[in-house]
């Protein structure tokens, strides 16, 4: 088999430390045993179909411009399987939240969608992949009072089981990440089975939970590379931004690089378009081009730019429980409907 890592960036690139974070979490244990997945049913899957660029639905009613190419320098080629979010499998679905572009909303859609899916009674897992912690920060989790963290769990075969913690949401948990997982890109070179160490530790716990959705940082490292090797699907946020597609490219060479290699089942299913702006023409244009690209692999609801969803991270709380009226939230859980093959 190739060496996958020929093909990743560098170690490093994971972004800011939180200020105040320590190397390793204080004593405290805080396990819990996963019980048996729900059995909640969702209805059939709904699809969307967005082929026609002129079709594209937004947010506002508004036909978006076909403008972005200028901005955009990385088109991305789509080679992955064809779209299958709100497909209802029956089994657990394990979403790596991946873009190597920073900013984008991984994190905010882990934690969101997340609690959106569990507030519509599904059990959820959260893993923090991320050094700088902000999953388990956004959810008013303290990964310093705690025994384990996922750097444990991945450089110290601890059970995955000794970390995950419940949070203050029915049905969602989370597997809280520290600092010391920046270390991680590059103490796991020399790892034996470097690129399988999440996929055979999330093994155990993988059907007690429906959905399990893996923050990963913004690199294309080690890191990623295990949230790759370990998920059944790629969801990849992307910002209604300047530059909105670049590297995607980069992110779909490498998911077929893992698809061939490691992970044959892997698929981008689920594209989300987030911070949304109806007042600019630039937004409509990135969501014109992302349709354009990725067909129906997008997901029909997008997620507006708003000061509520930016300052609930602060607030410990995902959207849904900082404003559940709010836009923001009202879309977040919208999108987990889609997402989960709930028709509204
Ligand atoms: N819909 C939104 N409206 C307003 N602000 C948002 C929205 N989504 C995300 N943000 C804010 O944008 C910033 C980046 O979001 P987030 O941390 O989710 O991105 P990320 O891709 O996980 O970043 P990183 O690459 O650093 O891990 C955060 O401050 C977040 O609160
Ligand atoms: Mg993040």
């Amino acid at each position: 088999m190739s060496d996958l890592t020929e093909h990743v960036d560098a170690p490093g690139g994971v972004g800011a430390p939180i200020a105040g974070q320590s190397a390793r979490p204080a004593s405290r244990s805080g396990r819990v045993r996963a019980a048996p997945r729900d059995g909640s049913a969702a209805s059939a899957g709904t699809s969307t179909t967005l082929d026609d660029p002129a079709s594209a639905a937004l947010p506002d009613g508004r036909t978006a411009p076909n403008a972005l190419a200028a901005h955009t320098n990385d088109q991305p080629e789509v080679t992955s399987a064809p779209a299958a979010h709100g497909e209802v499998t029956g089994r657990s679905r394990v979403f790596a939240v991946a873009n190597q572009k920073g900013g984008v909303g991984k994190t905010t859609t882990a934690v969101n969608l997340g609690a959106a899916l569990a507030d519509l009674g599904h059990r959820v897992l959260i893993v923090d992949l991320d050094p700088q912690g902000n999953a388990s920060t956004g959810l008013g989790i303290d990964p310093r009072n705690f025994d384990y963290s996922m750097y444990d769990v991945l450089l110290h075969d601890v059970p995955i089981d000794d970390c995950i913690e419940p949070t203050n949401i029915k049905n969602l948990f989370l597997a809280p990440s520290t600092l010391d997982l920046a270390g991680a890109e590059i103490e796991l070179v020399p790892a034996l089975s470097r690129e399988h160490r999440l996929r055979r530790a999330l093994e155990p716990v993988r059907n007690d939970f429906r959905y399990i959705f893996i923050d990963c940082p913004p690199s294309l490292g080690l890191i990623t590379l295990n949230a790759l090797t370990a998920a059944s699907e790629v969801l990849v946020p992307i910002q209604c931004e300047f530059y909105a597609l670049e590297g995607v490219s980069q992110l779909t060479r490498n998911v077929e690089l893992v698809r061939s290699n490691l992970n044959p089942t892997l698929a981008v299913t689920t594209i989300v378009l987030t911070m949304y702006d109806a007042r600019t023409k630039l937004s409509d244009s990135v969501v014109q081009e992302v349709r354009l690209h990725f067909g129906d692999m997008v997901c029909q609801n997008v997620i507006p730019r708003t000061v509520r969803i930016s300052e609930a991270p602060s607030f410990g709380e995902p959207i849904t429980v900082h404003d559940p009226t709010s836009r923001g939230a009202i879309a977040y859980r919208e999108l987990a409907k889609e997402v989960s093959g709930v028709s509204s």
